[in-house]
């Protein structure tokens, strides 16, 4: 195969930060994907539904002129989400989404939620009003290892909430275990999981090749190959419960190249590449289309795009960085060559 043709994907789960920087990355995004979820975690969180709206004009703003890319938006979950702003957001039409993120969790999760139960009226409207919730699924406990920490959420956390709310839908994001595919799999109705290129395609003994490797690291981290191996099987299975969602996470290469490194990896230019290697190395590339177009918009209830997208099969450099506002961001595989570009 030289090429394939797609329905235009979308990104389930992406990082766009703000300002100038946000100006540097979503236009990556915006040339290859037709929506994205814009998580929240900004500083402040996008906490209301007000801030949700004034964020998406401040994304739309940055688009050039013609461009029908859609940013959709999610509030941040926070100890004092109200049943009202959970009605509001739904309301409004263009909020998609509420992401829970365990506080102290991951980048800027300070105000995420302490206690989940306290939130029951919250999440019982979400349920109601159909708006799904969004895992960072990990425990915050620092005595439980930080390899263990997704498989001690989806059981002690993740597990009872969905007996408490049988009618709340739910999207493990980034998922990167086994124990995760096993979760989702066996789950109820209505519980569907995003994974990442970068757990498609490395392990963890790709954070210490010959080092520490700063922009290898996110959260949550990188597992073992019977991990690897779990997700690609999931991804490639053609159960539309696994969906694509990049956790394209940039940060400037200062603050990853650093001794307290920030976790995330940047992906958004090279994202379809990147899935496109791991779904070949699997064998299974005609199953990149359900999982990068189709299986996303369904969960959501959104229609597929009209349009499509053209991968060719032709080696490309990923470049050694990019502008980010005014440092400059290191994209995952900088300097390595790719099998597959956006033509
Ligand atoms: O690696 C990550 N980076 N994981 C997250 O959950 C957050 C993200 C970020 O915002 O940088
Ligand atoms: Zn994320």
């Amino acid at each position: 195969m030289t090429s394939i043709t797609l329905p235009r994907p979308d990104d389930w789960h992406l990082h766009v930060r703000d300002g100038a920087a946000m100006a540097s990355v979503l236009a990556h995004t915006a040339a290859v994907f037709g929506r994205a979820i814009l998580m929240p975690n900004l500083k402040p969180p996008i906490d209301t539904t007000a801030k949700a709206l004034a964020y998406r004009e401040r994304a739309l703003a940055t688009l050039p002129a013609g461009s029908t890319f859609q940013p959709l938006m999610v509030l941040y979950l926070t100890d004092a989400t109200t049943p009202d702003e959970v009605r509001a957001a739904k309301a409004s039409g263009l909020v998609h989404a509420i992401k829970l993120y365990p506080a102290g969790a991951t980048t800027n999760s300070d105000h995420g939620v302490s206690q989940l139960d306290r939130l029951d009226p919250t999440l019982a409207a979400m349920a109601e009003v159909g708006l799904p919730l969004l895992v960072h699924g990990e425990v915050t406990d620092p005595s439980v290892d930080i390899f263990d920490r997704e498989a001690a959420f989806l059981d002690t956390i993740a597990e009872p909430l969905l007996e408490r709310h049988p009618t709340l839908r739910m999207v493990v994001e980034h998922i990167t275990t086994a124990d995760a595919v096993a979760f989702v799999k066996a789950a109820r109705p209505g519980v569907a999981a995003t994974i990442t290129p970068q757990h498609l395609l490395l392990n963890r003994n790709a954070l210490f090749e010959g080092g520490v490797r700063p922009h290898h690291y996110c959260l949550p981290v990188l597992k073992r190959e019977v991990h690897r191996q779990a997700l690609l099987q999931a991804a490639t299975s053609g159960d539309p419960r696994f969906f694509l969602g990049t956790d394209s996470a940039p940060h400037a290469k200062h603050t990853k190249e650093a001794a307290c490194g920030c976790a995330g990896c940047f992906t958004a230019p090279h994202a379809m590449s990147l899935y496109a290697t791991a779904f070949e190395d699997a064998g299974a590339l005609d199953k990149l289309p359900d999982f990068a177009s189709r299986f996303g918009p369904a969960f959501y209830g959104l229609p597929v795009n009209a349009d499509t997208l053209t991968l060719v099969r032709e080696p490309w450099t990923v470049p050694d960085a990019y502008t980010f506002g005014e440092d400059v961001v290191v994209p995952l595989w900088a300097g390595k060559t790719l099998g597959w570009r956006v033509a």
